[in-house]
């Protein structure tokens, strides 16, 4: 049996929700060491102040992360208040939505010429932009709001604001992985669906609501390149898994949300994919030690090991009032955080 031992691995990307939600998911985030909790709450957690308190009552499950917060950044977004929360450690990052790109987006940011004075603090002191980069023109093909956002949107802001640290959040597209590897000061994170499915899992067989995530699944060159980045040993690229729970009913819908609650499965999924690509070797700087990198932080002194093992992941976890269908649930996965 192959096992690996690696630094404690760390969650870039995690929507955690609030309330009953809160509790029934966030235990399935304990292989991570640190998460950074996503802000997309309603109302949405857009000042230091509310960064503070969902980040106690997210301490308040008890589980045994650290949990680290970004804020959200709106048309309103004070830049005074943003660099006070980020020198007292309340916030380690700022949300880019773009108004209605995704779930909980409506209070997002309208147009970035409303944000260039927070943009210009932001870059002024290394506070971290994690963009969800796609464009909300409808007109715009779906598969392709991703690549034009990097175009027309974030391409010229960066070339404003080369200072700016910024994270491409749930990278997609070969396009996006080019996009990092020729900025200075840009990073992405990568889901483990991302890694494992390409649109055609949205209808194998039928239309498969559990696939549906924003941004959409993409080609299988896609694919091939986020594995290639992820696997490649480039410190630009780290975990994000976006795990984004709703419950069964919401997802099996006339409009069905988007997200895959992926937090149980991750950690294994990304081992698979690194043992495919015959990387393993690297799957402890993708985990555990490029994310810490860059937002400056050290790299857990902690340890987990991961190990080659069989096992099946429930289907579904039990949420008030429902369930929750779980990423690869009830199929067979080759490797297993030990313990
Ligand atoms: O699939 C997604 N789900 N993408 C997002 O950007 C948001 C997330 C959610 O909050 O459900
Ligand atoms: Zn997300």
């Amino acid at each position: 049996m192959r096992t690996l031992t690696i630094p404690r691995p760390d969650d870039w990307h995690v929507h955690l929700r609030d309330g009953a939600m809160l509790a029934s998911v966030a235990p399935f985030s304990a292989g991570f060491g640190r998460i950074l909790a996503m802000p997309n709450l309603v109302p949405p957690v857009d000042t230091a102040a509310a960064a503070r308190a969902y980040r106690a009552r997210i301490a308040a499950t008890g589980a045994p992360f650290a949990p680290l917060l970004a804020t959200y950044l709106t048309d309103r977004t004070d830049p005074d208040d943003l660099e006070a929360g980020f020198r007292a450690g309340d916030l380690v990052a700022v949300k880019w939505y773009p108004a209605g790109a995704t779930t909980h987006s409506d209070r997002g940011v309208t147009d970035v010429r409303h944000v260039a004075a927070v943009l210009e603090r932001m870059a002024a002191i290394g506070l971290p932009l994690l963009v969800h980069g796609e464009v909300t023109d409808r007109r715009v093909d779906i598969f392709d709001r991703e690549r034009v956002f990097l175009e027309t949107i974030l391409g010229p802001l960066l070339d404003r604001l080369p200072a700016l640290r910024c994270v491409v959040e749930h990278a997609t597209t070969r396009d996006a992985v080019a996009f990092v590897r020729s900025r200075p000061n840009t990073a992405a994170t990568i889901t483990p669906h991302h890694l494992w499915w390409n649109r055609n899992a949205l209808f194998e067989g039928g239309l498969r609501p559990h696939a549906y995530c924003l941004p959409v699944l993409k080609r299988e060159e896609d694919r091939q390149a986020l594995r290639a980045a992820a696997t490649g040993g480039d410190p630009r690229f780290f975990a994000g898994t976006d795990s984004a729970p709703h419950p069964v009913h919401k997802k099996e819908a006339d409009c069905g949300c988007a997200g895959v609650f992926c937090a149980p499965t991750a950690i294994a999924a990304y081992a698979q994919v690194f043992d495919e690509e015959q990387a393993l070797d690297r799957l402890g700087g993708f985990l555990s030690q490029h994310g810490a990198a860059f937002y400056r932080l050290p790299v857990s002194a902690e340890t987990v090991q991961i190990e080659e093992r069989a096992w099946t992941p429930p289907e579904c976890i039990a949420i008030e009032g429902g369930t929750v269908r779980v990423f690869l649930g009830g199929e067979t996965l080759r490797w297993a955080v030990s313990g």
